[in-house]
């Protein structure tokens, strides 16, 4: 349990991933690479990892990533992670959002 201060009026403590709100808990995962490090698989590596943190140790529900429609490089990412691929919300219009759900928790 994190230290936490507690009055009558006001609990203060550090955020943990208990706090993500349960009836929403994802995160968007961001990626960015030098050119020269393009086409080796490096960022499929990492996100890989982050997508297993995220599942594993936060036990978050799902990741979204948000590309434009043009990038093929950051959506064949998404699908590589087996994101499903879909127009993102009306404030991010022209925008791919691609979502993949922590398999643990489909049901
Ligand atoms: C998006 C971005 C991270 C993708 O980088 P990337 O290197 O294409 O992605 P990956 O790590 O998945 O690598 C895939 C390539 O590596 C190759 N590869 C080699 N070894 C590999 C391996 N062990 N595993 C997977 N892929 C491998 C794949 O065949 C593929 O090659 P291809 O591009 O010729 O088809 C990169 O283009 C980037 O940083 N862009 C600028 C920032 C950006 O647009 N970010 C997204 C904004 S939302």
């Amino acid at each position: 349990m994190p230290h936490q201060l507690e009055t009558e009026r006001l609990i203060l403590r550090p955020f943990t991933p208990d706090d993500i709100p349960a009836a929403y808990p994802l995160v968007e995962l961001y990626y960015k690479l030098g050119r020269a490090y393009w086409g080796q698989g490096y960022a499929f590596e990492a996100a890989v990892a982050l997508r297993h943190f995220a599942f594993e140790d936060m036990r978050l529900h799902r990741i979204v990533t948000i590309a434009d429609a043009a990038n093929g490089r950051s959506l064949a990412l998404m699908r590589r992670l087996g994101m499903t691929l879909e127009p993102a919300p009306p404030s991010w219009a022209g925008e791919m959002m691609g979502t993949v759900v922590n398999p643990k928790m489909r049901d």
